[in-house]
């Protein structure tokens, strides 16, 4: 298969175009890095972006910010960065990326376990989070062409432990593996709707 992984050079993102590569053929978008730049926040990168891929058999997004920081002092804008980056830059990516695969392929968002096991300065993944699952779930029901959505919720990553574990107390972090894995059941299962958890 042919796959876009948007955000191929992050943490998640490396680890799973070093096992869908193993497979498959993969082009990487970045901010910065890889094959491609992209800015999932601004549709017209976006639309940019699939003209220089031409045909796919598979979107992945494993990007999109989110503002970290107590509810008291978020601004109305803060919470825009969550709904313009991991919001609507994934719902973008679906909205425009749909005409650019081929028949029977898939699209695999990322979002986290923050949706249901938020911690503390967190609303605006939360919320994000939260909506991306409900939009996967919506949208499953109305692509055309055999094309299916998933979305990968893992929790803290091992690869992420040592950076974030004081923010998630208790938490135990999942491994890189699983988490990869996650994506494989996505894009090479047939499911299509699912919320995939790796939370432990
Ligand atoms: N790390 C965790 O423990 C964890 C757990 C659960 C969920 N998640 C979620 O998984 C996703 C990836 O997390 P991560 O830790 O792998 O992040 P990361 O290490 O910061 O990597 C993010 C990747 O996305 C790209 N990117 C960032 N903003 C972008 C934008 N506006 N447009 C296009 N590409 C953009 C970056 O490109 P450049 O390389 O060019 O900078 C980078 O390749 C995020 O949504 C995060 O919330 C992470």
């Amino acid at each position: 298969m042919k796959i876009l992984v948007v955000g191929g050079n992050g943490t998640i993102g490396k680890t799973v175009v070093n096992r869908l590569k193993e497979k498959h053929e993969i082009i990487v978008a970045g901010r910065k890095s890889g094959d491609i730049q992209v800015d999932i926040s601004d549709i017209d990168s976006i639309k940019n972006m699939y003209k220089e891929t031409d045909k796919l058999d598979a979107v992945v997004c494993c990007a999109g910010a989110a503002k970290w920081a107590a509810f008291n002092e978020m601004t109305e804008d803060d919470f825009y960065i969550g709904i313009k980056s991991k919001m609507m830059g994934q719902v973008n990516l679906v909205r425009i990326g749909k005409d650019y695969l081929n028949d029977g392929g898939s699209i695999t968002l990322t979002t986290g376990i923050l949706a249901e096991d938020p911690v503390y300065m967190t609303t605006n993944a939360a919320m994000v989070n939260g909506s991306i699952h409900g939009f996967v779930t919506a949208v499953s029901q109305e692509l055309k062409n055999g094309l299916r959505i998933n979305v990968v919720a893992p929790g803290l990553v091992e690869d992420s432990a040592e950076k974030y574990a004081d923010f998630f107390p208790g938490h135990s972090p999942v491994s890189m593996q699983k988490v990869a894995n996650g994506f494989v059941r996505s894009i090479e299962g047939k499911r299509t709707g699912e919320i995939i958890r790796i939370y432990e």
